[in-house]
């Protein structure tokens, strides 16, 4: 162990409380109030003994009818109290910690709503699903039981071990020994179990990974015929719950017949030793009666002790877990006085270098996801650091349709990403309308660059719902008009309701080429300066394809176009083609340079309207000619 880290692990600890502490907020009365009953309970409940004790020996045995009948009601009166308090600090402990859970899951919730799209990539979305779930249920429960045991269980402890003390000194040192041998094996099982339970956590984020993964893609499993593959993968991640669990629990289920075994021991030692003191004269019977009843609240109060050690540790790691989101700044931020306007469509990339940093996944858990430790550049060996963009430099005119081609990962969507600030550069800077994206409102930079992502959603809700996810504003009529442009208007009106037909979670009930068209349709709602197509007419056959690009070139003269396509007829008819290879700008240039002297544009024509000509040679008309002069010059 390195010096000085118990220090560190303390200070730690501080500030993890406090970090969760500060979620209390409105619930401040039941927290306060449940260990204020729970002392109630225990002083109503340390009492009834003595009263009983006293009824046995000034009642029964003096035959005191008056005496019996008044202690009893007083007992009955304790104990009434002792019911009371006890409800009451279950009320306020079951309001106290339910409310903190929420705020808890509010707070986390609206911290991942600021996160950057690199914040995510460090948690990943399964282990984010996690904390906001499980950990936050384990820090309730741990909360609740604090509240109610972690005051009432010492109290009772001490007020027993003092009153058996005051009716029998000597014998009440049985007790003091069957405590303090309690304790230390109750020490050494927590402290055994506690190691399991630490790594239990992470496991979580296995079982939900796998678990979102396959109810998410179970139409790609079915086809696939994966189910036993992924029935297995499940069970691995389960197994290991299982595992671990059933070790941790053996361990801890050792505390009931040590527990037994302790308070059976000692009811016979007093039993015998109290049976002597008697027959001598030394003891009452309503004496031996009460140090009994003592007896079964020390032991009881230690268990519960136990419990509380055992729930505390077992929500440590959940509440470093929620503490580490609730702490993550989102690395991209509002600049301090924003530019709330985009001047124009017009894109400088100025020696500009990125790279992505995610988690490094075979670093150990507590790595992942760990907060950015200002200033050490985010490494430190728990993030893997990936770079994929070198030296970009690029100017492209407002109003310019650009085309992006490029093999698969040359880094076509990194470098779009960069405009709509999804990510921020390494180096360098991004321009958009003459300014670095970083000086713009986010709204607004984000607003005016309309991205159509590669990997599209859309929500459940109707269609218009789902448009008006571009411009909350926007009337049936800037609907229509958008959907026109992006040929998505004629199978809306085809389906049954029309603009208000639902659309399930995902988009499962359209086609991946309805979907992409929706998807231009909400982006173009923006109105922006700036639009980019990521790969987003794939599944959208070539004509419509084409209609699309011509319906944007009539419709927004204005704003910049920027189109990545794997098929050379979307890009052929751009003003110019950015050619992009492994992070680098191969070639900047148009269509018809690049056919002339880019061995990449070339390949890719030749593979594609080449000699091998496949079903994308059916270009629409216009493009056909187009084509084939290029071809004759090539
Ligand atoms: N979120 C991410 N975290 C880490 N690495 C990433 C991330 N996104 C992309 N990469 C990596 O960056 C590189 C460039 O990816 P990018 O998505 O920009 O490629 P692309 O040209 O758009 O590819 P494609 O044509 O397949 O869409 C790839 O090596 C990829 O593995
Ligand atoms: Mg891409």
């Amino acid at each position: 162990m390195i010096p000085g880290s118990k220090a560190v692990d303390t200070m730690e600890e501080t500030s993890l409380l406090k970090t969760l502490m500060a979620q209390i907020k409105e619930f401040r009365r039941p927290t306060i109030l449940t260990p204020v009953c729970m002392i109630g309970e225990v002083i109503f409940e340390m009492l009834i003994p003595l009263l009983m004790a006293s009824i046995i020996d000034n009642g029964i045995e003096t035959g005191n009818m008056h005496h019996i009948v008044t202690t009893g009601l007083l007992m009955l009166l304790m104990a009434a109290g002792s019911l009371a308090t006890g409800v009451m600090g279950g009320v306020f402990g079951a309001r106290a910690s339910t409310g903190f859970a929420r705020n808890l899951r509010e707070a986390m919730f609206d911290n991942i709503q600021t996160f950057s799209f690199s914040n995510i990539d460090k948690f990943s979305t399964p282990s984010l699903i996690t904390r906001l779930t499980t950990d936050i249920t384990n820090i309730q429960m741990a909360f609740q039981m604090t509240l109610r045991m972690f005051v009432r269980a010492p109290m009772s402890l001490i007020t027993a071990m003092v009153m058996a003390f005051i009716i029998n000194a000597r014998l009440a040192r049985i007790y003091l020994a069957a405590v303090g041998f309690l304790a230390v094996c109750l020490f050494l099982i927590i402290r055994k179990a506690t190691g399991y339970f630490r790594k239990i956590f992470p496991r979580y984020d296995d079982l939900n990974e796998s678990i979102e993964e396959n109810v998410r893609g179970i139409r790609v499993v079915k086809s696939f015929v994966r189910e036993d593959y992924e029935t297995d993968k499940l069970r691995k991640a389960s197994g290991n719950i299982y595992k671990l669990f059933t070790k941790a629990e053996r361990m801890v289920i050792l505390n009931a017949p040590l527990m037994q075994t302790t308070v059976y021991t000692c009811i016979i030692l007093i039993s015998w030793l109290g049976a002597k003191m008697i027959v001598a004269g030394n003891l009452t019977t309503g004496q031996m009666m009460s140090l009994l009843t003592y007896c079964m609240n020390i032991l009881m109060s230690l268990m519960m002790l136990s419990m509380v050690f055992v729930m505390i540790t077992l929500s440590q790691a959940s509440a470093k877990r929620i503490c580490e989101v609730l702490d993550e700044t989102s690395d991209i931020t509002n600049p301090e006085n924003p530019v709330m306007e985009v001047a124009d469509g017009s894109i400088e990339f100025r020696n500009v270098n990125f790279s992505y940093k995610t988690a490094d996944s075979d670093a150990p858990e507590e790595a992942r996801g760990k907060p950015a430790e200002k200033g050490n550049a985010r490494t430190g060996g728990k993030e893997r650091v990936l770079h994929v963009l070198h030296q970009i430099n690029l100017t492209i005119q407002s109003g310019e349709t650009i085309g992006i081609i490029g093999g698969t990962g040359s880094g076509k969507t990194s470098l779009v990403n960069l405009l709509s600030r999804l990510y921020d550069v390494d180096e360098g800077a991004v321009l958009v309308g003459g300014r670095d994206v970083r000086t713009y409102d986010l709204e607004t930079i984000r607003s005016k660059v309309a991205v159509v992502l590669q990997k599209n959603v859309l929500f459940s809700g109707s269609v218009l719902d789902n448009l008006r996810w571009g411009n909350e504003n926007a009337t049936l009529e800037d609907c229509r008009r958008v959907c026109r442009i992006a040929c998505a208007d004629d199978f809306i009106e085809a389906m049954p309701e029309g603009y208000n037909t639902r659309i399930e979670q995902g988009g499962s009930n359209v086609s991946g080429g309805q979907k992409q068209r929706l998807c231009i349709a909400r982006a173009l709602l923006k109105d922006p300066k700036v639009i980019i197509f990521d790969d987003s007419t794939s599944a959208v056959d070539t004509a419509t394809d084409a209609r699309i690009r011509n319906a944007l070139i009539h419709e927004l003269p204005e704003t910049t176009k920027i189109i990545i396509a794997q098929r050379i007829s979307s890009i052929a008819h751009a003003d110019r083609v950015i050619v992009m290879e492994d992070g680098h700008v191969d070639a900047f240039d148009t269509p018809e340079n690049l056919l002339a002297d880019n061995r990449i544009y070339q390949e890719v024509y030749e593979s594609q309207v080449g000699g091998n000509a496949d079903f994308d040679e059916m270009l629409p008309e216009g493009e056909l000619h187009v084509h084939a002069r290029r071809g004759g010059e090539a």
